[in-house]
């Protein structure tokens, strides 16, 4: 049996609808102290390389992080830049001093980060890998986890010196870290406007 076919079997996802995911899949900030096992992860990264590609080149990598000490160093050196960036001082919905709080972690304590990574292969490889995240996450979702995309780590994870540590090769590009963890409390919905039809041309 494949990791994939263990899991629709197994997991609570065999019996969430597709439309029921793609509507109560949420951004998880809260976990519990608790690991993800090798089999688990391997499994989501079966799921997330189903999602299409231009021209089916496939363009994804992944690193994963789940060394705790590593993580809060991630954290740590990207609340430091964060601070001082002036981007975020003007964003009046997240106050700057959120990265200068010893107890704010970016990763929320979650166990896992996935970071996909984009090739240089096909048309447009970084969408390629947003398809594939999407898959993850609600492959996770399905399989009774959270996850969050954490775009405040993306500039410390593209640094060279930060790609070296995690033995992210030259030529794949880290395009979204994920969180992975089990989640800790119900994460409530979050408002949706609904879709904006600039022109409908009818027959
Ligand atoms: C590209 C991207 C980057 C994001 N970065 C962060 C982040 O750094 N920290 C965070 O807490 N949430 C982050 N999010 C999660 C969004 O805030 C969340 O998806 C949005 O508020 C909608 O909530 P929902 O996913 O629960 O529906 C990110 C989402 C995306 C798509």
């Amino acid at each position: 049996m494949t990791l994939i076919e263990e899991a629709k079997k197994t997991t609570k996802g065999a019996s969430i609808s597709v439309l029921d995911a793609l509507c109560d899949r949420r951004a998880v900030r809260h976990y519990m102290d608790k690991a993800i096992d090798e089999k688990t992860i391997r499994t989501l990264l079966e799921f997330a390389v189903q999602a299409p590609s231009a021209i089916n080149s496939q363009p994804w990598s992944f690193a994963i992080v789940q060394k705790p000490d590593l993580l809060n160093e991630i954290s740590d050196g990207a609340k430091k830049t964060l601070a001082q960036d002036p981007r975020w001082k003007s964003e009046a919905k997240h106050a700057p001093n959120r990265f200068l709080d010893p107890a704010f972690n970016i990763f929320y304590g979650a166990s896992t980060l996935i970071i996909v990574c984009a090739t240089q292969e096909g048309l447009v490889p970084e969408a390629d890998c947003y398809l594939a995240c999407q898959n993850m996450m609600l492959a996770a979702y399905g399989m009774g986890l959270g996850t969050c995309p954490i775009g405040l780590a993306w500039d410390i994870l593209r640094t060279d010196s930060m790609k070296q540590k995690l033995g992210i090769p030259v030529g794949h590009f880290p395009v979204l870290p994920i969180i992975v963890g089990y989640p800790s409390e119900p994460t409530p919905r979050t408002p949706r406007n609904p879709p904006r039809i600039l022109n409908w041309i009818g027959a």
